[in-house]
């Protein structure tokens, strides 16, 4: 009998860590627990989650809250710590590159606990950003790193580690996704919101680089409230964005701009509606510039680099940065010609964490395939 504990702490985790706690909760000889940091902690931001993906409810749940980075790791490990040593697990998984991620990796290798790392490899090469220390710290520490793409394989060859802990294996997040489609596909969220498909801009913002600086965050809203002139944008924002907003002095002109529709963050389901039908998506976050490859649609990242490559040498994603020109320009560039993804990335096919329990445990798992028979 092997023992492990998933954790999970913020929005994009939660996506990541559900096909992974439901193949090996169907695994035999594994007994699983779930860890939630409480890194995230709005409904919107984490319970609506748990309910739409059919997440259980998780094992224990850290409370951690919000943080300086410093508070935050350090309050994780804290809190994580007591549970490893009463849980005793032989593996803890942790997935992405948030500070729950590498926290509850520190604490496992200190108390000599097996970590596996999903999503591991991923490099923007901008040290500025808080995930990618959180990345590389992270993967120095695994023992078993996953990975979703090509250059995930390059970057940590490259920086060393033993091809016989690497295992390219897919992206978990797609699995979700795929397992999802069809009854997102049943969302009424273009009724609620009074739109058509393909009639209609998605936006979503959260990276500090975009959104903390007044006059990045000024010079994007003006780049939407030009798209809003061809069509309506729809930005579901997310807390640090909104609060932002308030702190920057940016909302009386926000709530000014009438095609910039402010709503509240969406649940996966008819977020996942509202992204397929879009025009055209324009995005910081990391998950979606994936999700955009998957579903087809034109997704412009407002960002100078990206740690996702193949996001934009398969997929239909763009590198933007964040000058409101820039964005006019590639947003022009796709309404004459909209590009289309080439094939879905090698192994985003829905099995990825069968495939990661598979290796993790030594056993081989039922295929959701042989599940459903
Ligand atoms: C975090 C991750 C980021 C990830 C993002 C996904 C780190 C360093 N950053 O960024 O990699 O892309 O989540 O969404 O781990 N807040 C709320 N309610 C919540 C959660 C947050 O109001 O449920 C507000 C708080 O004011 C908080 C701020 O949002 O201070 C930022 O939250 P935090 O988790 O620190 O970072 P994110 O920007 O969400
Ligand atoms: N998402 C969602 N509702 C929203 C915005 C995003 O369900 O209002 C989903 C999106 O489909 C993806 C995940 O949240 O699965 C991405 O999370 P986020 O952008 O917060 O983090 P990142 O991927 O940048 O780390």
């Amino acid at each position: 009998m092997s023992k492990v504990i998933c954790v999970c702490g913020a929005r994009p985790n939660f996506m990541k860590i559900a096909p992974i706690v439901k193949v090996l909760g169907r695994t035999d000889g594994v007994e699983s627990r779930l860890v939630h940091t409480g890194q995230h902690y709005d409904e919107r931001m984490s319970d609506l989650f748990f309910e739409q993906l059919h997440i259980p409810k998780p094992d224990i749940n850290l409370d951690v809250g919000s943080l300086s980075h410093a508070a935050q790791t350090a309050e994780v490990m804290k809190r994580f710590e007591p549970v490893c040593l009463e849980e005793r697990p032989d593996w803890v998984v942790v997935v992405g590159d948030v500070n729950s991620t590498l926290a509850c990796a520190l604490v496992a290798v200190k108390l000599g606990i097996r970590i596996a790392h999903v999503e591991a490899g991923l490099r923007s090469f901008d040290r500025a950003m808080p995930e990618e220390i959180n990345r590389v710290l992270t993967d120095t520490i695994s023992d078993q790193l996953f990975v979703t793409e090509p250059s995930g394989l390059d970057n940590l060859r490259r920086e060393g580690v033993d091809d016989d802990r690497v295992h390219h294996v897919g992206n978990v997040m797609i699995d979700t996704l795929l397992a999802c489609r069809e009854r997102a596909a049943q969302s009424d969220i273009h009724q609620q919101l009074g739109l058509s498909a393909g009639s209609y801009a998605l936006a979503t913002l959260h990276r500090p680089s975009n959104v903390d600086d007044r006059a990045t965050f000024a010079g994007i809203l003006d780049a939407l409230e030009a798209i809003g002139q061809d069509m309506p944008v729809m930005f579901p924002i997310h807390p640090r964005s909104r609060n932002n907003l308030e702190s920057l002095g940016l909302r009386e002109r926000v709530e000014s701009m009438t095609n910039l529709r402010l709503i509240d963050p969406l649940g996966y389901l008819d977020f996942l509606k509202l992204m397929s039908d879009a025009a055209v998506v324009l995005t910081d976050s990391g998950g979606v510039q994936e999700e955009t490859t998957i579903v087809n649609v034109p997704c412009l990242t407002l960002r100078e680099n990206t740690e996702r490559p193949v996001t934009i040498t398969q997929g239909t994603n763009q590198l933007t940065g964040s000058d409101p020109k820039a964005i006019l320009n590639a947003y022009q560039d796709i309404r004459q010609l909209p590009p289309s993804a080439a094939s879905p990335p090698h192994l985003w096919d829905g099995h990825a964490a069968e495939r990661i329990v598979a290796i993790l445990t030594g056993t081989t798992c039922r295929t959701t395939a042989e599940v459903s028979k």
